[in-house]
């Protein structure tokens, strides 16, 4: 059971990676744009070189910029050249419902030996696939789905159950997060990976009350160092 960090901001990677929480990082373009990540390929290459220096040995996910199948097993296996801790992210079709990208992801992984991190999944039907094609890892867009009007969980239960019992090797990455909720909520339904916005991880550890317990913990310490200070100086009595 993990949690990756689904952002390509290296201040907000480092910050959760030396609290030992994360175990990896997922990007895809529009974080990239989001994250103001400029100059097409080599801006990518430099970003998710940098990140997988960092987080290394743990993995970076990073996807390839194109739908054209050759394309997306060139930039894939230059992707992949990159860093040893490199994977790639292909989505699980076209546009235009394109099946081209069963075949990329299989042979990626079966005849390059490229990880690849199947990507935009909605459902376990879709993810079993993808698991079946080879991917080391199968990515579901909770957020997004649950957005439809269904429930993810379910979803998840299903996958991790199959994918169990058919011995398939591929990871369930559950990403798209909207609520602090989200977290622990899709592992305990069975994502062996949760990937999620920064802030969301700061929703996780930070509560009111918690603040309201070492406000006065700390109230008390200061408390309890006068009235020591004062039984020292001879003004009160020591235990008071
Ligand atoms: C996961 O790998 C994706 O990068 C991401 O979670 C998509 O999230 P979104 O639905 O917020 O775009």
């Amino acid at each position: 059971m993990a949690i990756f960090l689904d952002t390509s901001k290296i201040y907000e990677i480092e910050k959760y990676y030396k609290m030992g929480i994360i175990r990896g990082v997922t990007t895809n373009p529009s974080i990239m744009l989001k994250d103001g990540i400029t100059g097409g390929l080599k801006g990518v290459k430099q970003q998710t070189i940098k990140i997988a220096q960092l987080i290394a040995p743990y993995p970076v996910s990073v996807e390839v910029t194109t739908n054209d199948p050759k394309g997306m097993v060139t930039q894939a296996r230059e992707f992949a050249q990159w860093a040893d801790n490199v994977v790639v992210k292909i989505t699980i079709h076209g546009p235009n419902g394109e099946l081209d990208n069963m075949e990329v992801i299989h042979d990626l992984e079966a005849k390059y030996n490229v990880r690849v991190n199947v990507t935009a999944m909605m459902s376990a039907q879709q993810c079993l696939l993808a698991a079946m094609a080879g991917a080391s890892y199968v990515s579901i867009f909770g957020g997004r789905v649950n957005n439809m009007g269904y429930n993810v969980n379910e979803e998840i239960v299903k996958l991790r159950n199959i994918l169990e019992s058919q011995e398939l090797k591929a990871n369930i990455i559950v990403g798209s997060t909207r609520e602090v909720l989200n977290i622990i909520e899709w592992l305990e339904a069975g994502a062996h990976i949760v990937t999620t916005v920064p802030n969301l991880l700061e929703g996780m550890i930070v509560h009111p009350y918690s603040k309201e317990t070492v406000k006065m913990f700390l109230d008390d310490a200061r408390k309890a160092e006068i009235s020591m200070k004062k039984a020292r100086n001879g003004i009160l009595p020591f235990h008071s």
